[in-house]
């Protein structure tokens, strides 16, 4: 037994580490969290490996298969033997640049074993499972070996054999596009192949989310239901040859995760994900800051303007001006500009090939924009629209970044609007998760921020590369612009904080105040004006888009709110909830003891109690809240918003009563 003792600035961490050698190790093996209450055995029966969850005594995934097939179907979870096992521990407090929270506790009880095949190749594999009081993450490592150098995966045999068949939320991996779809609650049992997270409500009120971490160099896992039984079997995004994953020892799959929560705010709060993450490979993180930022973008959305050259090119020296004279008026960091570059004046979807990265428009004078924008104190957010080409883009990436650089700007939003990228692979493919991250690792290389729309789903990267602030993968607010079917129905965002959004933060692009839509007046967004604030606590993004146009904010007292609410947070707590029907979410900001509460509801109305325990006793706080009318409903009287003040401590208890489509968002000023 080794025992050591790291004092790092800033935190402890505790490690220790138990070898055992000379014996052979026991065919079962278990692990308990810290706290005890979660237990993971690991077993071998007859060479083939399972491992198993519970928690509180209770099974939560029964004996799940392990391991995988290579090509030509070489199985590799068969005749394997447990030749070594290590147990260590881990307690330490990590600082987030920026977050949801600042500090990240990680604090775990480390499995690993080392597999070997008995008889042939004696090809050898490690499980290593990490148990966490909020759930357990494990993965495949590959050491160096020569029977096992260079090889390809067709398919990997992970399981959750789930004991019950309970209910999940999630939309379907091979249907759609960028995960832009409605997520549906529906039996496991019942499910097609659906993507990660999976968010499963339990019979008993408590929470299982699936889904992954650190996704690099692999393909994105999705699930299918095994035999139309409650067991998920992973089910790898392949490339256009049916391979799933190219493969080199020494190699790392990514963490499988399983979340066990007993409320909302547990499940909204577990950290497994972050913490099986590398820590930051950015040392320097002091260029990396959160925004709030508006945009030459819906204009173009809404048919005002257009992306590509013309009498209505949005992406003009003055109007970008006018747009920097306004975030600064109002408050705000960032001034996003779409279609400033060649390359949108064709089908720019078909013809991602031709899109420049560093000429722009002649009406377009970067350098003048560029003097204005670091004059003003704005940080200018570039666009990368590459309508999937990434050779393209990849063959422009260095001298891309080096002009933005050049030019101050320090955030790019990349976008990859095609079915499949390069005409061939999909997002969520090894191809796509290699190329996204070459982006984001080159951004870092030049101080350069990303947003990236399009992606294959957040794995939590952004702890390893806390440039990649933001991601899109969810079905935002444009929708609401041109979707043939309306838009995003009310209960939507009352689903997305639980489901994608625990994947990372979500560039969602709320903060529309005129609801008319010129181009599709059947397409709205079906939300009150208090709801369209309240949502900027209730979804979480470091970087968060006003995407209205201007002069909708003009005169209207309401966006006072939006002007106040900060996008780094001190703590996040779920207060209360239930997944698509209703969410009451309280932070406190990073650089003031103020609290900003949101509450939103889906397309019925509701009256809730809301609590301030969580407040600091003793302390009292003026409160501001911008709430429904009485008779405001987002169909028929979607503008009507009261603004009241009041003094409130922790003692305090309100009724708020939520619209149709309705919501409430308070500002806590620390008195
Ligand atoms: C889709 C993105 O989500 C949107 O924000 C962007 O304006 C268009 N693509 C054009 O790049």
């Amino acid at each position: 037994m080794k025992r050591r003792i790291f004092k790092l600035a800033g935190f402890i961490a505790l490690f220790t580490v138990l070898n055992v050698y000379g014996t052979t190790p026991s065919k079962v093996q278990r692990l308990t969290s810290p706290d005890g209450k979660i237990v993971v055995n690991f077993k071998m029966t007859d060479g083939k490996p399972t491992y198993s969850v519970q928690k509180s005594g209770k099974t939560i995934i029964k004996p799940s298969n392990l391991g995988f097939v290579l090509e030509r179907n070489d199985s590799l979870n068969s005749g394997l033997e447990i030749i070594k096992v290590s147990k260590s521990s881990l307690d330490e407090t990590w600082k987030q640049p920026w977050g949801e929270e600042i500090q990240v506790r990680n604090n775990y009880n480390e499995l690993k074993m080392s597999l070997k095949e008995k008889n042939g190749k004696q090809r050898k594999f490690n499980m290593v499972f990490r148990a966490f009081n909020d759930g357990v993450g494990f993965r495949y490592e590959f050491p160096k070996q020569k029977n096992l150098n260079e090889f390809q995966i067709s398919d990997e045999l992970t399981e959750f054999a789930l004991a019950e068949n309970d209910s999940a939320w999630s939309i379907p991996s091979y249907k759609g596009v960028y995960y832009e779809m409605l997520w549906k609650k529906d039996q496991l049992s019942k499910k097609d192949t659906v993507t990660t997270p999976l968010t499963i409500e339990t019979s008993d009120g408590k929470y299982i989310l699936l889904h992954e971490a650190s996704l690099i160099d692999y393909a994105k896992m999705n699930l299918f239901p095994v035999k139309g039984s409650s067991t998920m079997k992973a089910d790898l995004t392949p490339w256009s040859n049916g391979i799933k994953v190219y493969a080199k020892s020494p190699m790392v799959t990514p963490w499988r995760t399983v979340i066990l929560a007993d409320n909302l705010n547990q499940l909204a709060n577990a950290r497994v994900m972050l913490n099986l993450n590398e820590p930051s490979k950015i040392k320097d993180t002091s260029w990396i800051h959160p925004a709030k930022y508006i945009g030459i973008w819906w204009g173009m959305h809404m048919g005002k303007y257009t992306w590509s050259q013309g009498p209505k090119h949005g992406a003009t020296t003055k109007n970008t001006k006018a747009y920097i004279d306004f975030a600064v008026a109002h408050k705000m960091n960032g001034v996003l500009v779409e279609g400033w570059n060649y390359g949108w004046d064709t089908d720019w979807v078909a013809n991602g090939d031709k899109f420049s990265f560093t000429k722009p428009y002649p009406d377009f004078d970067i350098k003048e924009i560029s003097k204005y924008a670091e004059k003003k104190g704005i940080n200018l957010i570039g666009h990368n629209e590459t309508g999937g080409s990434t050779i393209n883009y990849e063959n422009q990436l260095d001298s891309a970044f080096r002009f933005y650089k050049k030019y101050g700007i320090n955030s790019v939003k990349t976008g990859y609007v095609n079915p499949l990228l390069d005409k061939k692979e999909r997002h969520s493919s090894q191809y796509g998760v290699r190329h996204y991250l070459k982006v984001v690792e080159t951004a870092a290389r030049y101080n350069i921020m990303i947003d990236n729309h399009e992606p294959v789903i957040p794995t939590g990267l952004q702890r390893t590369y806390p440039n990649l602030m933001t991601q899109e993968g969810v079905r935002g607010q444009e929708y609401d612009a041109w979707s043939q079917d309306g838009g995003n129905p009310p209960e939507h965002t009352c689903i997305v904080p639980f489901t994608r959004g625990l994947a990372g933060p979500m560039d969602f692009t709320f903060g529309t105040f005129n609801f008319n839509n010129p181009v599709y007046p059947k397409t709205r967004v079906q939300t009150t004006i208090a709801k369209q604030l309240a949502l900027y606590v209730v979804i979480y993004s470091p970087f968060q888009m006003v995407s209205d146009l201007p002069e909708n904010y003009e005169g209207n007292p309401a966006f006072e709110f939006i002007e106040l609410v900060p996008v780094d947070w001190a703590r996040t707590i779920i207060l209360d909830g239930k997944i698509g029907d209703y969410v009451v979410t309280a932070r406190k900001d990073k650089y003031s003891n103020n609290w900003f509460v949101g509450a939103i509801t889906d397309e019925n109305a509701r009256k809730i109690k809301l609590k301030f325990d969580f407040l600091e006793k003793g302390k009292k706080y003026k409160m501001k809240i911008f709430k429904d009318v009485s008779d405001s409903d987002w169909k028929t009287n979607p503008y009507a918003i009261k603004i009241e003040e009041l003094e409130i401590d922790s003692n305090t208890v309100i009724d708020l009563s939520l619209a149709k489509g309705g919501g409430a968002a308070l500002y806590l000023k620390e008195l």
